[in-house]
């Protein structure tokens, strides 16, 4: 059979799949910008999600194909080469290194994507593609890839094919997720425990800017560096330190006057930030819900004057949900420059604070709102 090339022919495979995935995004409570810095994170997946399907087509082609984009595009098997485009990269990033590892096992397919998953919005609609696609190529060829390969696989496709040289919490959160729960993961050794997200009478409501800076992947990367500038300097003084998120604050600051002013500023919120997981983490499980949300708001202050990674846009919305009576915690979420809020907002007042951020901003930017008040779901799985 030949490889899908138009449109007509990518909606018969749709009906008529091998493989189907379901692949989600994710949310993080708290911890932002400590994955890669071996801190505490907790994210979860979320019920917005990205759908692939999947058919073997006989040949040594691969026909991907995006609904949202309604654009396709062709991976030649014999020659997988990082692309000028960058959504192939998930693709191509995915395909190159499943074949390093387990060489001739896949074999051409068709593929489409649709997804929920609004680009840019800081819900990692890159991950949720790049764990699906992998999951996929899983099941069609049957190569037994384990659940950490699924979350290494797609990192290093982030890292090498797209560019951004992102931690492993959204990997692991698309893979590891499960319905109802927050996932709590020390980065620094990837262990995790699964906790129960109560927080009932509050609802988790993400109010998207519908902005996304194009420095987010520039300034993400310097961030990296930055942040490893800040460790090198603290091993020359405390080598027991593997990790930036270790440092205890009091040590931190006797680098006030050592270190370049931005990069001590990096390195303090490191600290704070993830004492403040731990902090955060501890309010939740005792059912201290408002010291929680407190935490939510503390960090976005941190990400703002200290990470120096969130926008105008968004601190709107956060300084507007700070006023608002029923939300009890707010903050940017993700690699920041756009992107969503989190806020935790009371079930009584979620369609007024929806309502009423949307007009506020709109006044502002003149920009439209969207919002999604989400679930907590599976992580990535085969539904066909
Ligand atoms: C992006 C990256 C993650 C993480 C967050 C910030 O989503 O992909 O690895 O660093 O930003 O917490």
């Amino acid at each position: 059979m030949e490889g899908v090339t138009d449109k007509k022919s990518f909606q018969t495979t749709f009906q008529d799949s091998d493989v189907v995935i379901e692949s989600p995004g994710r949310i993080n409570l708290i911890g932002e910008h400590l994955d890669y810095n071996g801190g505490q994170v907790l994210p979860a997946a979320i019920n917005l999600k990205v759908r692939l399907n999947f058919k073997k087509n006989g040949t040594r082609k691969c026909n991907c194909y995006s609904k949202n984009y309604d654009n396709h595009f062709e991976i030649d098997l014999d020659k997988v080469e990082i692309s000028e485009k960058e959504w192939h990269n998930y693709f191509l990033g995915v395909v190159h290194f499943i074949v390093q590892a387990h060489p001739n096992k896949i074999k051409g397919f068709d593929c489409i994507v649709e997804s929920d998953l609004p680009i840019g919005s800081g819900i990692s609609s890159s991950a949720a593609l790049e764990c699906g696609f992998a999951k996929g190529l899983d099941a069609l060829f049957s190569i037994g890839l384990s659940d950490d390969e699924l979350v290494t696989i797609s990192r290093d496709a982030e890292h090498h094919f797209v560019g951004t040289k992102c931690g492993i919490m959204d990997q692991f959160a698309v893979v590891k997720g499960k319905k109802g729960k927050l996932i709590r993961l020390d980065c620094n050794d990837l262990s995790f425990q699964y906790i129960p997200a109560n927080i009932e009478p509050y609802s988790i409501v993400l109010l998207n800017t519908n902005v996304s800076h194009n420095l987010a992947t520039s300034e993400y990367n310097l961030r990296r560096q930055e942040c490893d500038e800040a460790l090198i300097a603290i091993q020359e003084k405390y080598p027991e330190y593997d990790v930036l998120a270790h440092v205890p604050e009091v040590k931190a600051k006797e680098f006030e006057s050592i270190l370049p002013f931005k990069i001590f500023d990096r390195l303090l919120y490191v600290v704070q930030e993830n004492a403040r997981t731990i902090a955060a983490s501890e309010a939740l499980e005792t059912g201290n819900l408002e010291a929680f949300g407190q935490k939510l708001f503390e960090s976005h202050e941190g990400l703002k004057n200290l990470y120096k990674v969130s926008c105008g846009e968004l601190d709107f919305l956060v300084d507007f949900a700070q006023e608002y009576k029923g939300v009890i915690g707010s903050r940017m979420m993700g690699g920041g420059f756009g992107g969503c809020t989190i806020n935790l907002v009371h079930k009584d007042r979620m369609d007024s604070f929806i309502t009423e951020a949307a007009l506020a901003y709109n006044l502002k930017f003149n920009i439209r709102l969207s919002s999604f008040t989400v679930a907590i779901g599976d992580g990535v799985k085969r539904i066909k």
